[in-house]
């Protein structure tokens, strides 16, 4: 397995104690990021324990991670053999406690500010003795109101996926202002030479730069279509085609989610108070009738 440090309890070549490589992960959330995190880092070697929230999820959580790494195995990117390794680093569990002994533990519940600082209250007390890292994979949420619900906001983080994350090669780490500069040396190197994915650096703003940057261009195509401009399937394709994109706008939110969407919407738009941010009507009425994207089969798209 690779390792991002040298091996416990020797000294690094500057005299200061060196950490521990972080082996045993947890991650808390079985969602699309969650399940998506889970199998990058099962797939990297590490110990990997999930903490989900429901019986339900304790059967379905494992099934789409063993439907992810079957897809690796039919398109030939990974042996069955790997695949089998990778199921076998990962448990599940109920029990926030049972992530006690992890170094590293990634939030990615859903996208709720008061949901992830009342976890994050929790996690604190669970990992006390420790000097774990509690990361949060918030798409907009700003990371120091989060460390705030803790008493360790040195070791607190944004570790951002992109979805799928199996996929996509960037990782955004975002550090607040009471962010330890070494905590966030040590997660971009996990990123890079662990995960394998390429870490950016990004500022604790909403958003912090690609989300920033997206929503404004995902919110105006569905301005466009709420005024009449063009149908779902013509701004799409202006996209795809026209600028090589590999999905257009509208389909690219219904993969995000439309719940998500709003949810992301409504931090940027809370931090910068600038029009292009605020959630469409369009898109309000339809995540409030239950129409979220391909998770539920209906968004701007309709999905089998
Ligand atoms: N797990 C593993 N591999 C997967 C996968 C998954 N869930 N989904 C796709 N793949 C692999 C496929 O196996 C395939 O590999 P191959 O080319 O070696 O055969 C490759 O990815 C392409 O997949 P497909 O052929 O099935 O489908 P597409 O070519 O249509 O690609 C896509 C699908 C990867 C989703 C592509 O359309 C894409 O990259 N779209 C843009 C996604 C994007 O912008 N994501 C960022 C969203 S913003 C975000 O996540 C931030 C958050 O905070 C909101």
């Amino acid at each position: 397995m690779t390792t991002n440090a040298t091996t416990p309890g020797t000294a690094s070549p500057t005299g200061t104690p060196a950490r521990a490589a972080i082996e045993r992960v947890g991650v808390v959330g079985s969602g699309i990021m969650g399940t998506g995190i889970a199998e990058l880092c099962a797939k990297s070697g590490l110990d990997v324990r999930v903490a989900v929230f429901s019986e339900t999820s304790l059967d379905t959580a494992p099934e789409r991670l063993a439907a992810s790494l079957d897809r690796g195995v039919a398109k030939g990117k990974l042996t069955p053999a790997d695949r089998d390794r990778a199921l076998a680093r990962v448990s599940f569990t109920r029990d926030l406690g049972r992530l006690a002994d992890r170094q590293l533990v990634i939030e990615a519940v859903k996208e709720d500010e008061a949901l992830k600082q009342d976890l994050f209250a929790t996690l604190d007390k669970i990992v006390e003795d420790t000097d774990a890292i509690l990361a949060t994979n918030t798409s907009s949420i700003p990371i120091s109101r989060i460390a705030a619900a803790t008493r360790r906001p040195a070791q607190v983080l944004g570790i951002h996926f992109f979805n799928p994350v199996p996929v996509l090669p960037l990782v955004e780490v975002v550090g607040s202002v009471l962010t330890d500069a070494a905590v966030v040396r040590r997660a971009e190197t996990f990123v890079r030479d662990v995960l394998g994915k390429q870490p950016i650096v990004s500022p604790d703003r909403a958003g912090f730069l690609v989300n920033a940057l997206l929503f404004p261009y995902l919110l105006s195509a569905v301005r466009m279509l709420e005024s009449g401009h063009a149908d779902a399937d013509t701004i799409d394709q202006a996209m795809t085609q026209g600028c090589s994109h590999p999905m257009g706008p509208l389909r690219l939110a219904d993969l995000i989610g439309l719940d998500t969407t709003v949810s992301i919407a409504q931090a940027l738009y809370e931090e910068y108070k600038e029009p292009l941010y605020a959630p469409p009507p369009l898109l309000m009425r339809m995540t409030e009738s239950g129409l979220l994207g391909k998770k539920t089969g209906q968004g701007f798209h309709t999905y089998a």
